[in-house]
């Protein structure tokens, strides 16, 4: 006898013929003589109906002993069914127990953010955690998708690195050897020797931040898309980034409805995210801020509820850009109408999202970087080989870091980034 297999989101092309699908109970509800099993597959979910007096007394048993998380194989005929989520059930004619499931430590019942927190591994089959970790991977393939139709290179910047790129007060310290060495914060400084090397470059992996502070923004580990493009200017480089935003969002709300629904998102508020975007410059904000009668001098850097609030302005992302040198990184290029701003952009996202990129033109003069290395007190030599790409074939050229966990919690409109990410890094949290 050979058995059709099927996953939960293929039955859509076994419509009519009993198949058989690995799978587990989410959930069970009794009505006299039959069951209403709630299945999951890791695919999707479908609702499979046992009637009594339609299979043998061993399948009606079995059934009866599934408990939440028992895992089986499980073989069905196929109907269309409009009145289900899915649009399909299984009418069920046997059932191999894998495993019948004790306890399942998460009930349908509420639980607190540390215990879920604490079961993460096992949290992750819950339909909303699946739902983010499907859209992410989406996000994803759109993010590679918009880089490689335009000419960019993938390029991967080294992870145990010599010295920072965004400051030292969150370097997360590891020895190599007998030498010091930290977790990259940035491959940004990479991707520069990279962009001289191949023109349009981007990077795709996981940076470390040691951050003191517990926000709903902030991971110790998270992943950052940082393109890099020789002979772009700050301008043309914030073209690239609403394109790109826009692009991610419009991919996303094609290809996840399902997930989307699943999660409760307001999506005509996405619908709206289509480039170019509003500018505003930091000297703008801070009026804003000021008139709004926030305490905010010139030349500190934003906070949160100072993000939030600007924000709250727009519909949709909001750049600010032009912010003082002082408060931003040693590499980036002094307006040269107004050198104590720099040619930079933060881009915030709507609905209280914060900043998911950071961005600039570089600094491409040797001299002024040598400059800078001193004021930042940056030893020279570890930053040579960064000034060589200054001193052999300087060119203008720009970049950015989008911030995967942030752009995730936007899109799928949660509360915390704790959720964005499989198996978060938090303050104090390096379990499971
Ligand atoms: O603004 P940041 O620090 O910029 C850079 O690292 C540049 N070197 C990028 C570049 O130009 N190539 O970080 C970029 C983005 C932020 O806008 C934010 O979205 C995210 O990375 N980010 C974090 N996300 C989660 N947890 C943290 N601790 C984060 N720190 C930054
Ligand atoms: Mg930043």
């Amino acid at each position: 006898e050979t058995k059709t297999t099927s996953t939960i989101h293929e039955v859509k092309n076994h419509v009519g013929q009993s198949v058989t699908i690995g799978c587990w109970l989410n959930n069970k509800r009794k009505s006299g003589k039959i069951q209403f099993l709630q299945l999951r597959d890791g695919t999707g979910f479908i609702q499979a109906v046992v009637v009594k007096s339609e299979v043998p007394e061993e399948v009606w048993e079995s059934a009866t002993k599934l408990t939440q998380e028992s895992s089986m194989y499980i073989t069905g005929s196929v109907r269309e069914e409009p009145r289900s989520k899915s649009g399909f059930e299984l009418t069920v004619e046997h059932v191999e127990i894998i495993q019948i499931t004790q306890d399942y430590p998460i009930t349908p019942k509420e639980h607190g953010v540390d215990f879920l927190m604490d079961h993460r591994h096992l949290w992750l089959r819950a339909p909303r955690q699946r739902a983010v970790l499907v859209i992410r991977a989406e996000i994803i393939r759109a993010i590679q998708q918009f880089f490689d139709d335009r000419g960019f290179q993938l390029v991967d910047p080294p992870i145990l690195t010599p010295s920072s790129c965004e400051g030292t007060t969150n370097l997360f310290h590891t020895k190599y050897f007998d030498e010091d060495a930290y977790l990259t914060q940035s491959g940004q400084l990479y991707m520069e020797a990279a962009a001289m090397a191949l023109g349009k470059v981007y990077s795709f992996g996981p940076t470390f931040r040691a951050e003191k502070s517990k926000t709903r923004r902030h991971l110790i580990e998270f992943w950052m898309i940082e393109p890099e493009m020789a002979f772009v200017d700050h301008e043309e480089s914030l073209r690239v980034q609403e394109q790109f935003i826009s692009h991610v969002v419009q991919t996303v709300l094609n290809k996840c409805r399902a997930e989307l629904e699943t999660l409760g998102r307001d999506i005509s508020k996405l619908e709206k995210i289509q480039a170019p975007f509003p500018r505003i410059t930091y000297d703008e904000a801070v009026e804003f801020l000021q008139a709004a009668g926030h305490e905010f001098p010139w030349g500190e850097d934003f906070g949160a509820p100072h993000e939030t609030a600007i924000a709250e302005k727009y519909e949709k992302p909001v750049f600010i850009t032009h912010y003082p040198t002082g408060i931003k990184a040693f590499y980036m290029k002094p307006d040269p109408n107004r050198p104590e701003v720099v040619l930079c952009a933060d881009m915030i996202a709507p609905e209280g999202y914060g900043e998911i990129i950071g961005g600039s033109q570089r600094i491409d003069d040797p001299q002024l970087m040598e400059e800078r290395f001193k004021e930042h007190e940056l030893s020279s030599e570890a930053y040579q080989w960064y000034m060589d790409l200054r001193k052999y074939g300087t060119v203008p050229h720009s970049g950015f870091g989008l911030g995967l966990e942030r752009t995730v919690a936007w899109i799928c409109g949660l509360e915390h980034v704790r959720e964005t990410i499989p198996f978060p890094r938090l303050l104090y949290r390096l379990y499971p």
